[in-house]
This record gives structure tokens, sequence and C-alpha cells, in this order.
């Protein structure tokens, strides 16, 4: 069992090769953090780490005592306003307008795996010796408001997963909880710079670092979707961290809809993580007999800096949040026809794109927005899911029909959430949108938002999604979600329940994806928001791959794959090839460049392939070739990031085999430096003495054979000198350079 009890100190040890987590019940029977980080030894009482101090100015818990001050104590689920004046963890209003709670310990279980979280995604095991779990049941003497601390410990890999469940049970009065964090960590010091994942549409998942300093830090939203603004997640490093030395914290939410993430420094020195469901315009009740149950937070600690920590949450969210069949398999290469045709299309019109795409290898046919209702522009018909029978007169099971006979399979997009004012389903139930009564609504692309806290909505989305589904062998759906929240009101609950509408909407999109998929569990499925605006890992449970963004540029790609792949896995970043000049930007780029970009994400093309020449079929079809041959090791291979674009100017990034035996480089330059000085990229994730043979593909010959250390040590050769007079250049670079280098063990 990797979680110790020392009954003499109430201390618990949470620990596996790589991490602690040590937390103890403190006198005031609330749980108090003692250590998170590297290994420490068993058998030990760290207790001592409760630092403790008589101080002026300050509240104390304890008659004639000058010590307890809860605002100086490190704990792991504060509560407000009993002498801790940080941000707290939680927050109960009562029956009698009080706000102060005792939430104290009671008892604890420690066991073997880890359950399941009722309603909500979440970390799983598949063998109860993958993990233990320790859960702390503290209650309020006076609300009779239990809390169940639930913290798992993965064996192979160094994080910990946290949430929290509220019950009150029955025979006592309601409490509104007003605040439920997942997580609480305070940890020692101010030395940390805050990682952050902020941008906007279009720009998602920038990489933004800064100093922290005394006061609040945080990042959030307030959308009701995770958002392209800020994802949910922050890390905390030590100064000089790299991508692969240094301390570094992570901190991760799964969950796709408000959250704040923070960080604040007390002018004592101490760090408060914070990272749960926004409080603001969150109220539960809870009612008695209810129970309220947190989203789960995954920490991380890593002592092998940035690339260390993403690895952790590679492993774990692929092989343990994502789900299904499609888990584990290399995905399939697709073809979305969005750019290709927005709403312009008809049968033929996506036949010729299909039969293209059959001849240069392309697994999956995707049909995108547009087949559905009267939907030839985004004003119309989002909530009437039966197909336009003018553009596809045999519906979707024809050309499902006719794109299988090629020999593709089949996909299809859905915006489930959402309904326009002209269509069907709005005319017969207007009552079904999130609105405040006798109030104007906000629309956003002409689209207004399904109440997904109403069952009902649940239900008619379920029938009408499944019955196309049903009627036609569709393998692939992708799930889009184009606009944020507004008018957050359910027609359907009470005025006090209206501070739950955020938060059950959330439930009502897991409700639906969780009953697709248990009645059509072999359908992969992409999630979408308007490209990467609900790219968290609420989603991956239940659809293991998400577009990343509606920008298909290869240039700002690099920088959104590389800020995505600080949490996500590479199986789970949607990266298609799409047309030059591109559609977001205008930006000509090589056809290359595109394709060895795109081939680190789940790789498809968007783009009309009936219109281009031959002779980029040809090297698309050698594209196809090439991803189908290392998708396995580019998917599923340890990633490491090698150089920034949001620093480097260069981008790299590589693919270890899990034996080592095997690796894939990418390395971009978008702009090209004359009389440059020489460059070499430095690689990781190899063995130090053996040797490889270096190829660089689409090259002829080796590149050469060098040894581990020495392709750690020193490096491939990215720059010598490149010469702007053609004819002394010993080879013509421009912009938009690309190369892929493959190593094999010799
Ligand atoms: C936004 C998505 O990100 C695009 O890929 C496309 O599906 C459009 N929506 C369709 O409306």
């Amino acid at each position: 069992m990797a979680i110790e009890y020392k009954k003499d100190d109430r201390q618990f040890h949470l620990y596996n090769r790589d991490i602690s987590y040590v937390i103890s019940i403190m006198q005031n029977e609330q749980v108090g953090q003692l250590y998170f980080g590297a290994r420490l030894p068993i058998n030990r009482s760290y207790t001592y780490l409760l630092e403790t101090a008589p101080r002026y100015m300050t509240s104390y818990s304890f008659e004639g005592d000058w010590a307890f001050s809860p605002e100086h104590i490190r704990q792991e689920y504060p509560a407000y306003g009993a002498g801790d004046y940080r941000q707290p963890a939680v927050e109960l209003l009562q029956e009698n307008g009080s706000r102060i709670s005792g939430l104290r310990y009671v008892s604890h279980r420690i066991f073997s795996g880890k359950p399941t979280l009722e309603g909500l995604p979440a970390t799983y095991v598949e063998e109860d010796d993958e993990a233990d779990s320790l859960e702390i049941c503290l209650k309020d003497d006076l609300c009779q408001t239990e809390l169940y601390l639930l913290y798992t410990i993965f064996a192979g890999c160094g994080a910990v997963a946290r949430s929290a469940r509220f019950v009150q049970p029955q025979g006592t009065t309601p409490v509104m909880v007003d605040t439920a964090m997942s997580l609480c960590v305070d940890l020692p010091g101010r030395d940390y710079e805050m990682v952050q994942l902020s941008g906007a549409w279009a720009r998602e998942r920038s990489v933004i670092t800064r100093p922290l300093q005394q006061g609040i830090q945080s990042i959030g939203s307030r959308r009701g979707i995770s958002s392209a603004n800020h994802n949910p997640f922050l890390a905390l490093t030590r100064p000089g961290c790299t991508e692969h030395v240094g301390q570094v914290y992570g901190f991760s939410l799964v969950y796709s809809g408000n959250f704040l993430a923070q960080a604040e420094v007390t002018t004592h020195d101490e760090t408060r993580v914070l990272l749960g469901i926004h409080p603001d315009g969150f109220c539960w009740q809870l009612a008695p007999g209810q129970t309220l149950q947190t989203p789960e937070a995954v920490a991380v600690f890593s002592s092998n800096g940035y690339n260390g920590m993403s690895q952790i949450y590679h492993r774990l969210y692929q092989n343990r949040l994502c789900r299904g069949p499609w888990r584990d398999k290399p995905r399939p290469i697709l073809i979305n026809n969005w750019e290709a045709t927005y709403f312009g299309f008809d049968e033929e019109k996506l036949l010729a794109i299909a039969q293209k795409a059959k001849q240069i290898g392309v697994e999956l046919f995707v049909l995108d927005d547009g087949w559905f209702g009267k939907r030839d522009d985004d004003t119309t018909s989002l909530g009437d899911w039966q197909a336009n029978l003018e553009k596809l007169p045999g519906g979707i099971a024809g050309l499902a029909k006719r794109v299988q006979a090629l020999g593709l399979d089949f996909g299809l997009w859905f915006e489930p959430e959402m309904v326009n004012k002209d269509s069907e389903l709005y005319r017969a139930h207007p009552d079904w949108v999130l609105h405040t009564p006798q109030r104007p609504m906000c629309h956003g692309r002409n689209q207004y938002v399904l109440d997904m806290a109403r069952p009902e909505v649940v239900e008619c989305l379920y029938t009408q999604m499944a019955a196309v589904l049903d009627g036609a062998s569709v393998s692939y759906v992708k799930w889009d979600m184009n606009r944020c929240l507004t008018e957050v009101y359910s027609a359907a609950l009470p005025p006090q329940r209206q501070g739950e509408v955020f938060h059950r909407y959330v439930l009502g999109v897991y409700a639906l994806y969780q009953r697709l998929l248990d009645r059509f569990p072999d359908i992969l499925f992409e999630s979408c928001a308007s490209g990467g605006a609900r790219f968290d890992p609420g989603m991956l449970y239940y659809a293991p791959q998400a577009w990343a963004s509606d920008d298909t540029d290869a240039a700002q790609r690099l920088e959104i794959q590389y800020g995505t792949s600080f949490v996500y896995p590479v199986s789970s970043i949607g990266a298609h090839v799409s047309a030059s000049p591109n559609e977001q930007l205008g930006r000509v780029s090589p056809l290359k460049m595109r394709g060895d970009v795109a081939v680190f994400g789940t790789f498809g093309y968007e783009l009309d392939l009936a219109k281009l020449p031959p002779e980029d079929l040809a090297e698309m079809a050698q594209q196809i070739t090439l991803m189908k041959q290392y998708r396995q090791l580019i998917q599923f291979g340890r990633f490491y990031r090698l150089a920034s674009p949001f620093v480097d100017g260069v981008t790299a990034w590589m693919v270890v085999n899990g034996e080592q035996t095997e690796a894939l480089v990418g390395w971009y330059r978008v702009l090209n430096a004359v009389n440059a000085p020489f460059s070499r990229l430095p690689l990781a994730g190899l063995l130090p003495d053996v040797e490889y043979v270096v190829e660089e593909l689409g090259q002829p010959g080796e590149y050469g054979a060098f040894t581990g250390r020495e392709l750690t040590q020193i490096g491939l050769l990215t720059g010598d000198g490149s010469c702007g007079i053609p004819h002394m250049a010993k080879q013509r670079t421009t912009d938009f350079m690309s190369r892929l280098y493959h190593i094999v063990k010799k």
C-alpha cells in the first residue's frame, strides 16, 4: 500500500517511486498540508513541517494559545472565515445566514484502486494495484454537512488525483455550497514562476510565464466552457526550470466548464494553489439526502522540467482518462470538408473530394457543418438534426454508403448544445434555451444555447442523434460547440437553484456524451469548440481527440500544438493540413511544412482535394504513407519538446518509443536568417551508449550514425551558416523550412 498512516502523528504519507504527498490531521481537526514534492523516506514523522509561531495582528483558534493561527498554516481544504484570510476551498452558507463552518475530522479509509466519480469524468484504474486511495471524512457538527476528501496516488507516475464530495444527511436542513474547490495545496515559499496556457479563438494555449508576486494571480473561465482564453491548468516551477531539468508542479482540472486556477502568495511567503469550479456564479443547494461531487484535479510533481511534467500528464491522460476502443489505437487519417466547401456542397462535390482522398490513402471522410435542416449559412437549423435532402438526396445513410463504397469510413459533425431561432426545435420549445425571464438574450454566431441542465433537452438531443447514427454507418463524430454561455438561467429550476445552472449544464453535456458512448461504443468522438475552446481533460474522457484550433496555418499551429502539448498527448491533438494561402491568415507555406506540423497530431486534411494539381496530391500521398508508417510512434511514443516557438525562434520536438530504439524529430523554422551562426539541436530520451542511425526523411542517404550521448549532448546540425549568396550556399534555405529526422538503433 503506497499510503502510510502514522497513527500517533495522525499523518498520511502518499508516496510512490517519484513523489511524496504528506498531510496530517491538525489539532483543529482539519487537514494540514505538510509536504508535496520529490519522494521522502517513509516511516518518518513530518509533523515538524506544521509551522506555527506567535505573531501579532492575527487570529488564533484556541484560547490561551498564541501559535495555531489558520492564516499561517498550510492547509488542504481551508474553510472561509475562521482565521484563514486567504481564499478558501470551501464556503457553506447556512440557514441562519452564517458562512462559518467547522468541518472536522471524523474518520478515514485507505484502500487499493480508485473509485469513479458519479456523473463526472475522472482518471481511472484498470487493476486495483495501479493506485491507492485515501478518503478522509470530515463533518460539521452544527449543520451536519459531511465532506469526503478523496486522494489517489498512482503507482506508476508522479500524480495525485484529488476531489471533494459533500453530503447532506437526511433529516437535516439544507446548506448552500458557495465554494467547493477540487484542490487546495499550500506550498512553502513564494519563489515560483507560474505557467499558464492562454490565448483566444484561433490562437489557443500560448505558453505564458510570470514570476509569482505577493497577492493573487489567477486565470479562469466564466464562459460556461473551459475556454480558448485560459486552459484549466497551471504550473508552478522553481526559477531556472527548463524543458529538461528543474522542479515543476502541475495542476490540471478534469472539467469542461467554469474554472478558477489560482496562486495566492501571502506576505509571509506561502503559496496557495486553488483549482476547481469557479466560485463566481456557483451556488449549490445541498438538500438533505443529496450529494455534491466536485470535479477531479490532478496534481503532478516532476524534477525533470516541463517535459517531465508533460510526460506524466500525457501517459496518465492517454491511458487512464481516455477510454474505449480508440484509446490505444492509432487515429484514422481523415479528410474534413469544412475549409474545402464550408456550407456550399452537394453530394457530388463531397464525393469528388472523397474520391481523391481515397486515391491518396486517406481513411475517413468527415462531413462537417451544413448537412441538416435548411442550413446554408449559420443563421438556421441548429437543433434540427435531419439531413437536408436537397443537398444530400440519399440522406446521411445514402452519402455514408457511397463514401464507404469508395473504401473510406464515414464521419459526421454535430453541434448538439445549440439552436437557431429559425429551427423546428426552437419554435416548439423556446423555453429550452438558457435565458432570463423577460430579458433579451445575447446570441453568438446567430445561435442560442440549449439548457443542458434539463433532462428533457438531453433526451431530445439523444433521440435525434441516435436516430441519425442508427440510420447510417458512422464511425466518427465531431462534436462542435461554437459559443460561450450567457444569461445562464434555467426556466426549469427554482430561484434558489439558479446558481447550479453552469455546473448542471456541464453535467448535462457529460450525460449526453455518456449515453451516446454507451449506445455507440465504437464511434470515435472528436470534441471541438470553435477549434480549441473546450480542449480540456474532462472532454478527453468522452472524446479521445480534440480539434486543437480553427487556425490551420502551419506557423501558428507550431505555437498552438507546442502549448497544447504541455498537458495533452499527441494522440489527442487534432491537426490537419489545409490550403495555401491559408484560409485564416492568407499565408502561403509549403505543403511539406504543413504536413510536417500536422503529423505531430491526429493528422488529416481540410481542403478541396478535387482542386489540387497532381503533384500536390502525389506529395500528400507520400505524407500519408509516412504518417501510416510512424503514427504509432508519434501518437503513442514519449514526447519531448526541444525548442520553443515562443522563445527560440525555431520549434522542435521529438517522440521516442518505449524501448528507446526509435525516434522521430520534427524541426521547424518559420523565418530564415542570412549569415547565421551554426546551430545544433540537442535531442532527448535516447540511450547514451547505443548507436543510432539518423536519416532526414525525404533526403537521400543517411544523415549519419551517432551514439545517444552525442545526439543528446551535441545534437543534430540544423543550421550551417546558411549563406544568402546562392552560388556559395551549401544548401539553399528559405522561410518555412521543416525537417523530419528518423532515428533508429543501429
Ligand atoms: C467550428 C469548427 O472549429 C470548425 O472546424 C467547423 O466545424 C465549424 N465550426 C463549422 O461550423
